[in-house]
């Protein structure tokens, strides 16, 4: 179930002060494994005294192209990107879960105009996508609207300049700085729904928006989809990704009906094997597996990647947290385990049909 493979570092770049960007190598026979497309992400493993660390890295490079790059900016006092950005060499080793995701736009031979908008490390998929849509879709216009703090603070700074230079008819980019003030008021301070709006407007009729991708931080990315919707973009015409959300950390329990039963009888399919547990009705499916020790899998334990994703065979649960199944898929009885909290007490799921 938890395929990680040993994947070497063979180069790493600084991007800006804050971030670096890793090319990955792999044997020749895990080409297939490893092949992806521009909007997905790596699931990386790292254990750090004691702990099975585990975060999701959006790849940066061209899809179809020769490497596997992936750029991480460092969080204050974040455990894995300080690693990453401060300890890392080349030549050392790195777990690695092939790429998943669904932050994928399907390719098009009509013309298009596709309007991203990113923030910081936000970057790193998007810039896939529209080196992507440049090289293969021909007759289609990008414009990126990237949100930083300052001009140094700018990742892929020169690679988003060649690309305007290369595709000067088909690119544009807007810069919005929140710590430098610039000419244009506009461009100026947080990237919000106002100042989108404003951005939007000012370009007239002749830009209609046909798709969005939007990457940033959770409060953002719903401020602006919901904005862009009243602007007239259909929701499935939206497509957007979550590096972290505020749920992520502190998660109280759900008021379920049985959530205060102390204890609820959980069995776990598992690469063809059933574990019967005992679990407290306030914890996690995710967390009663780890905690017995089961290789269940996982990786963001914010609800937003879907590495966990389980089927509810009997009983039924809650999710905290959803931001990466649509309600179909939950209609028909997939989970986050990572957010997934008994409502009876028994319950059985399955990873086996959880992917
Ligand atoms: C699908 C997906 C794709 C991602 N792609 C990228 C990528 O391409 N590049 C990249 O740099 N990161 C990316 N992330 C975020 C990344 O997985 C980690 O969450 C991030 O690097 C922080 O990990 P850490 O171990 O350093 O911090 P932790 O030790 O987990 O957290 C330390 C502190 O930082 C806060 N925090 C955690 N994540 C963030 C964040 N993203 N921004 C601000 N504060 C945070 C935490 O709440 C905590 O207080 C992605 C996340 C997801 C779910
Ligand atoms: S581990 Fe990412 S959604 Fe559960």
């Amino acid at each position: 179930m938890n395929s990680f493979y040993s994947l070497s570092i063979d180069k790493i770049e600084k991007n800006t002060a804050q971030s670096v960007v890793l090319t990955l190598g792999y044997e020749a026979k895990l080409a297939k494994k490893f092949s992806f497309r521009a909007g997905q992400y790596l699931t990386v493993r790292h254990h750090s005294e004691g702990e099975d660390l585990r975060r999701c890295y959006s790849i940066c490079s061209i899809e179809g192209g020769p490497s596997l790059q992936i750029g991480i900016k460092k969080v204050e006092g974040g455990a894995f990107s300080s690693f990453a950005n401060e300890k890392l060499k080349v030549g050392d080793r790195l777990e690695v879960m092939p790429p998943s995701g669904k932050f994928t736009l399907k390719s098009t031979s009509v013309a298009r105009h596709v309007l991203a908008v990113a923030a910081g490390s936000g970057i790193t998929p998007i810039i896939s996508h529209i080196e992507r849509i440049l090289l293969e879709e021909l007759n289609s216009n990008v414009t990126l609207i990237y949100a930083n703090k300052t001009p140094s603070s700018i990742m892929f700074r020169e690679r988003i300049e060649d690309l305007k230079n290369l595709y000067l008819k088909r690119f544009s980019v807007v810069h919005v700085l929140s710590s430098t003030p610039q000419d244009i008021e506009l461009f100026s301070g947080r990237i919000n729904a106002d100042k989108l709006r404003g951005i939007v407007t000012s370009w007239g009729q002749n830009k209609s928006i046909d798709n969005v991708l939007l990457c940033g931080p959770e409060d953002m990315v719903h401020s602006l989809r919901d904005e862009f919707f009243e602007l007239g973009v259909p929701h499935e015409k939206i497509l957007y990704e979550l590096f972290s959300t505020e749920k992520r950390k502190n998660m109280q329990p759900v008021k379920g009906k049985l959530t205060t039963l102390s204890e609820v009888a959980v069995t776990i399919i598992l690469d063809g094997v059933t574990h019967k547990l005992e679990m407290n009705g306030g914890d996690t499916i995710l967390s009663a597996a780890l905690e017995n020790s089961l290789d269940a899998p996982f990786s963001c334990q914010g609800g937003i990647c879907s590495s966990c994703r389980c089927k509810i065979i009997e009983g039924s649960g809650e999710m905290e947290v959803n931001h990466a199944l649509e309600d179909y898929e939950v209609q028909d009885g997939y989970a986050l385990s990572c957010q997934l909290r008994p409502t009876t007490n028994k319950i059985t799921i399955t990873y086996d049909e959880g992917h």
